[in-house]
């Protein structure tokens, strides 16, 4: 198949990892440590427009309506390398994308990102891969893309090489009432990017032989907790998940996290409403903001307790999400 001649839409949804990825064995190709399982997200996507076109000198790539130059361009356009390798081809692109997550804040918008751009830029440079290709195309980006091809509950197979490392959906389509509810409790760029703190954790926590120990534990629990519709364990061993991955940072030289005030504060706010017998818990990526996962009639406790403390603009109520799909405007 040759590029297509008018542009590519494509939409892709964020996920949250309750079973992290943190650490890669191959740097370069992203191939992580452990598996890891998530769950897509309905409220925050990325919609982004690829066209492959002749007449272009360089990548054209714009994000939120602005003309990127720096590293961001550099980093798409490694991506679009990726792309033409696999379509033979040597065009440039213009890409166009419209973010609907906070950027960077630890609320995986490189998930739904690189998600939205592997759907395409493939498209738009002729190929059509199957979900698993796709799935192995967007880990090339970022390592939580690789889940975000897929609705619902998915998992990244961590695999030993290109091949056999891929998302794959384990509950498209969640048939029972869980949500998210997401906290944003700082909006502006982290600091220390998910690829410099899982780098840190490998090379120097003396916790890490035991966090991909507990990790793939984890995802068998996880996974058979799904399978059981076990909410109470499902939101339990996630909850421990996210603590000991971020254990890895505090036990890093030198030590940092990802935590604020507010994290610990709103983590203690968790705490209280679980012991006034609302089964609620909560998970944290590379950021300060937190995510609770709880059934739908605890939502509104969630969500008042939280707003009283952190204000209403700042608590956002998710649910399952959809996998990728193309959009015809
Ligand atoms: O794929 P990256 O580079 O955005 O790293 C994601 C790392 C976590 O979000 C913290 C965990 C995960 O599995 O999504």
């Amino acid at each position: 198949m040759k590029p297509t001649t008018s542009p590519v839409k494509a939409r892709a949804h964020t996920n949250i990892a309750l079973v992290k990825y943190w650490g890669k064995k191959n740097e370069q190709l992203i191939i992580p440590q452990n598996s890891s399982l998530s769950l897509t997200l309905d409220q925050f996507y990325t919609d982004t427009a690829v066209q492959f076109r002749d007449e272009l000198a360089a990548d054209q790539i714009t994000f939120n309506g602005q003309l990127l130059t720096d590293d961001g361009q550099r980093k798409i356009s490694r991506f679009l390398n990726v792309v033409r390798d696999l379509a033979g081809i040597s065009m440039h692109a213009s890409v166009d994308t419209v973010n609907h997550v906070p950027t960077a804040a630890g609320l995986a918008s490189s998930a739904s990102g690189f998600a939205a751009l592997a759907g395409a830029a493939s498209r738009a440079a002729g190929l059509a891969l199957s979900s698993r290709d796709l799935s192995r195309l967007a880990r090339r980006g970022s390592g939580s893309a690789t889940r975000s091809i897929f609705g619902g509950f998915a998992a990244w197979n961590m695999g030993h090489d290109d091949n056999s490392s891929y998302g794959y959906p384990i509950e498209e389509t969640v048939d029972w009432d869980i949500a998210v509810v997401a906290v944003v409790l700082n909006k502006t760029a982290k600091k220390i990017s998910s690829r410099q703190g899982m780098r840190a954790a490998v090379a120097t926590s003396p916790f890490y032989g035991a966090w991909v120990q507990t990790a793939t534990r984890d995802f068998d629990t996880v996974r058979q907790a799904i399978a059981d519709k076990d909410f109470e364990t499902l939101g339990h061993v996630s909850e421990e998940n996210a603590m000991r991955m971020h254990a890895l940072n505090l036990s890093a030289d030198p030590s940092f996290t990802y935590f604020n005030a507010d994290t610990l504060h709103a983590i203690t706010l968790i705490h209280e409403l679980r012991d006034a017998g609302y089964p609620c818990y909560c998970t944290i990526d590379a950021g300060p903001n937190i995510k609770v996962l709880c059934r739908e009639p605890a939502v509104t406790a969630v969500v008042t307790k939280l707003q009283a403390a952190f204000g209403n603009d700042a608590v956002l109520v998710a649910h399952p999400g959809p996998g990728l799909t193309f959009i015809t405007d």
